[in-house]
């Protein structure tokens, strides 16, 4: 029986061609291939600057620190994310604060992030979830109206757009993942996209140890020129390196046409369930086009756990993304069930059908059959 992963990365001929030949090149750390990527990939989502990264978890933690959120500070986040999205506000020294989502999108509710915020409140985290943007209009507005920053997490939304524009091309910080089941993959990698050129500049020096000028440039100005400072406020070792880029622009190249390989999976996944009582998928709302990370459905009435078993038994693995962090031993202090209760009736009913480029319609028409035929 062949087996269906829940996620699979999609690598080609080319990508390996590429890395190959960084490999040989003589210049394997941050470089021209992270330049000709940050390029390509600015363009792709129509922004100004877009800085290379080793993880959306760094891009995070970075949107913050040029932020300017401290310890002491709010972020408010949802609490149905991966860790990072909470973990960035953490490692400042700040207090995430739970908004409530919307059950229909699972994305963070407006309504919700407006009652949690206080005068502690320095940013506001929204996460993209499964690729379907926020409610971006009333997110922004409520920004501006109390002038907090909004960073959007994109790690789930490479390629979607917002309002006919691509999510990482508007006015806010986003951050982006390449890990790897994402979308477009490195490997593991992240970006950060900004339209301001100082926060571009804070990022590049950030991103290496507060480095002000990196190696290449160094190198391109003619010979290699051993002198650089370290800005004041120091950095971390987050930058993308030349081998991961060399991946990043191939899978550029193939991202639209690996999302439209999602969305036809997606259309066979939906025709099957469309007339389902108790299995219903999140609702796509009008204004985005999605470019889809997972695909979940909320199930009513169902032993999630003896699905989960029944569908591994013929070979299909399922997932739950995600458990809200406050059940996570790290976060309970941070949030409780009487604070989001949407979203504490909603996780429970939560399970995502395979997702990726590779599954066939038939692998498709096989999972969904196999989840008809469930007795709940
Ligand atoms: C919503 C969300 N945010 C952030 C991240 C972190 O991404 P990375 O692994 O690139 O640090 C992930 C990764 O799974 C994610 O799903």
């Amino acid at each position: 029986m062949k087996k269906i992963s829940l996620f699979k990365p999609f690598i080609g001929a080319e990508e390996v061609r590429e890395v190959a030949k960084t490999l040989r090149s003589g210049w394997i750390t941050l470089g021209p291939k992270t330049e000709e990527f940050e390029l390509a990939f600015a363009i792709y989502v129509g922004t100004k600057h877009a800085v290379g990264l080793n993880s959306a978890t760094a891009a995070l933690h970075l949107a913050l620190v040029v932020s300017n959120v401290k310890r002491g500070d709010e972020v408010i986040t949802p609490a149905l994310t991966f860790a990072s999205t909470a973990e960035a506000a953490l490692i400042v020294g700040a207090r995430p604060v739970f908004a409530d989502v919307d059950p229909r999108t699972l994305n963070i509710d407006p309504r919700s992030i407006e009652k949690k915020i206080t005068k502690k409140t320095k940013a506001i985290i929204v996460v993209h979830y499964g690729g379907q943007p926020c409610d971006m209009d009333e997110i922004n507005k409520i920004g501006k109206k109390h002038g907090i920053p909004i960073i959007e997490d994109a790690a789930h939304a490479m390629g979607s757009t917002y309002k006919g524009k691509k999510i990482g091309g508007g006015e806010n910080i986003a951050c982006f993942s390449f890990q790897a089941v994402k979308n477009l993959t490195t490997g593991d990698g992240g970006m950060i996209t900004t339209n301001d050129a100082s926060v571009n500049k804070r990022l590049r020096s950030l991103r290496w140890c507060g480095i002000n000028k990196s190696t290449h440039e160094r190198v391109t100005a003619g010979g290699y020129r051993w002198d650089y400072d370290i800005d004041e406020e120091g950095g971390f070792k987050y930058h993308m390196n030349d081998i991961n880029a060399a991946i990043g622009i191939v899978q550029l190249k193939r991202l639209d046409a690996m999302n439209e390989k999602r969305r036809q999976i997606i259309a066979v996944y939906d025709a099957a369930l469309k007339n389902s009582k108790t299995i219903r998928p999140v609702v796509q709302l009008p204004g985005r086009k999605t470019s889809p990370h997972n695909y979940c459905v909320l199930l009513k009435g169902y032993d999630r756990e003896a699905l989960i078993s029944y569908l591994i038994d013929k070979g299909i693995s399922t997932g739950v993304h995600y458990k809200p962090l406050y059940h996570h031993p790290r976060y309970k202090k941070f949030g409780s069930a009487q604070d989001t209760p949407i979203t504490e009736a909603v996780w429970p009913e939560i399970l995502l059908l395979p997702l990726h480029p590779q599954l066939s319609v038939g692998d498709a028409r096989r999972v969904v059959t196999a989840l008809l035929s469930f007795k709940a």
